[in-house]
């Protein structure tokens, strides 16, 4: 089928390949030219294991090119996928900006039945309130112009394609059955189980989902609070907790906190709208406040170590998750803004997301590697758990002017580092 995916990023662009593995051809259009430049010469602008191979691979067998055309890209489109930002504005509710405008782009170029498909994460209502009021708008007839689908991605960046190909489940919400079926028929050849439902059942079941996983996140935060207290490792805790499976294993890693563009917007989004709605969503408001209080851990933990005035800290990790150069709503950010405040000179190392951290905080030191980063430090913070940090040993802090060492997120391998301490285990 040929598709057209409007907005090419970590979701967009992850989503266009992965249907370009399966014979799909994609078109992503794009409002920044750069990125635009890249996926067409196989550079992919995001950091994401597979992507770039994948769009190589695209590329070479004609299923995917990117472009400013919307117009053209539509023509050649049965399907149009929407996956531009929903970011939250400054009083934590959805801003539909870019979703507005995206809609009201390609209700002013359908000229056939066309299926336009929300896969952004959209507050419930916005898919009806929003695109089909735009499309009808412009004078397009629901059901004679166009089918409207909303279809969450659950797309973990750093396995963003691997989720994309092996999800656990793939959601339709429809307003019309037919749209709904060509959809469905779009992932003919996805493993997975297919669920079909109403617009704003699709809306609600992500942000259910994402808050579920960042509430399961929060507890195992604060059962790790509680039993670093107890002189108990809240991880041999979780692993028996997640063994029952009405739990499960998954999402009861305990650290600094979460971060990443979509669970601290998602959770405050639906906070928001839930409160719109008449609702006081005390749960959800605890669950950012912990989340935000343990962003800070660290360096409370290491003020109570040590004055940090002029001492070397080193921040090992940046990327709010491993496997990613994203570094939105990283606890990193939370961790140099607190050592920076307390008169810390910071030098940090992340294989992947310096250039995008350096755009935050350009006036610390970036260092070459782990052990560049470390020499001489007074204390080193591990942030983000990436596999490079695991393989680290004793011998690599040795270079270190005082070997305290912090884990956010759990890493080191007890049987190679010796001395280091969890922030909440
Ligand atoms: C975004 C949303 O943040 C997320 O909630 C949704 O589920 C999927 O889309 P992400 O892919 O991480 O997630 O966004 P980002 O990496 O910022 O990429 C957005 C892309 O859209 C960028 O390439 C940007 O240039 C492009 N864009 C943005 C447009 O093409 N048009 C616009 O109007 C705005
Ligand atoms: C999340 C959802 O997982 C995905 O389904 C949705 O589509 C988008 O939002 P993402 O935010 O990209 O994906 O990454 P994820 O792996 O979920 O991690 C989010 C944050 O939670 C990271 O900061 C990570 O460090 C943290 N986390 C995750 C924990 O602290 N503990 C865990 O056990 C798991």
């Amino acid at each position: 089928m040929d598709i057209c995916i409007v907005g090419a990023g970590y979701v967009g662009l992850s989503t266009a390949v992965g249907f370009a593995e399966h014979g799909h051809r994609s078109v992503c259009v794009d409002i920044n030219q750069k990125r635009i430049e890249d996926i067409n010469s196989g550079v992919c602008p995001i950091f994401e294991p597979g992507v770039e191979e994948a769009l190589r691979r695209s590329i070479s067998k004609e299923l995917l090119k990117a472009t400013l055309d919307l117009k053209g890209a539509l023509e050649t489109s049965e399907v149009v996928f929407i996956t531009v930002p929903t970011p939250c504005d400054d009083s934590g509710k959805m801003d539909t900006k870019f979703i507005d405008k995206a809609s009201k782009d390609i209700a002013k170029y359908i000229s056939s039945y066309k299926v336009v498909v929300v896969k952004s994460t959209v507050i419930p209502g916005t898919t009806e309130s929003v695109v089909m009021k735009n499309l009808e708008a412009a004078g397009k007839k629901h059901g004679v112009d166009f089918g409207l689908c909303m279809n969450p991605e659950f797309l973990r960046e750093g396995h963003a394609l691997e989720d994309f190909l092996k999800p656990d489940r793939i959601v339709i919400g429809s307003a019309d059955i037919r749209a709904g079926d060509v959809l469905e028929k779009l992932y003919e050849g996805f493993n997975a189980p297919m669920l079909r439902t109403d617009i704003k059942t699709a809306e609600m079941i992500k942000y259910a989902s994402n808050s579920f996983l960042a509430t399961k996140i929060t507890f195992a935060n604060e059962i790790g609070n509680i039993c670093k207290l107890l002189g108990i490792d809240v991880y041999k805790v979780m692993g028996g907790v997640g063994m029952d499976k009405r739990i499960n294993p998954h999402f009861l890693r305990a650290g600094c906190g979460f971060g990443g563009s979509c669970f601290p917007k998602d959770v405050s989004a639906l906070l928001n709208k839930g409160r719109e709605a008449g609702h006081e969503p005390r749960l959800l408001d605890t669950v950012l406040k912990v989340n935000a209080d343990q962003r800070k851990l660290m360096v409370r933990h290491l003020r109570s170590k040590m004055d940090l005035k002029g001492k070397r800290i080193a921040v090992l990790g940046l990327a709010f998750n491993p496997d990613t150069d994203d570094v939105r709503e990283s606890a990193a950010i939370d961790t140099v803004q607190g050592l920076i405040e307390h008169g810390a000179d910071v030098s940090v190392y992340d294989p992947k997301a310096m250039d995008n951290f350096r755009k935050l905080f350009p006036g610390i030191t970036y260092a070459k590697s782990a052990k560049d980063a470390l020499k001489g430090a007074d204390a080193c913070i591990i942030a983000t758990d990436w596999d490079e940090f695991k393989k680290l040993e004793s011998k690599d802090f040795d270079s270190m002017k005082n070997k305290v060492i912090l884990e956010g997120r759990k890493t080191l391998d007890k049987s190679k580092v010796k001395s280091f301490e969890g922030v909440c285990w």
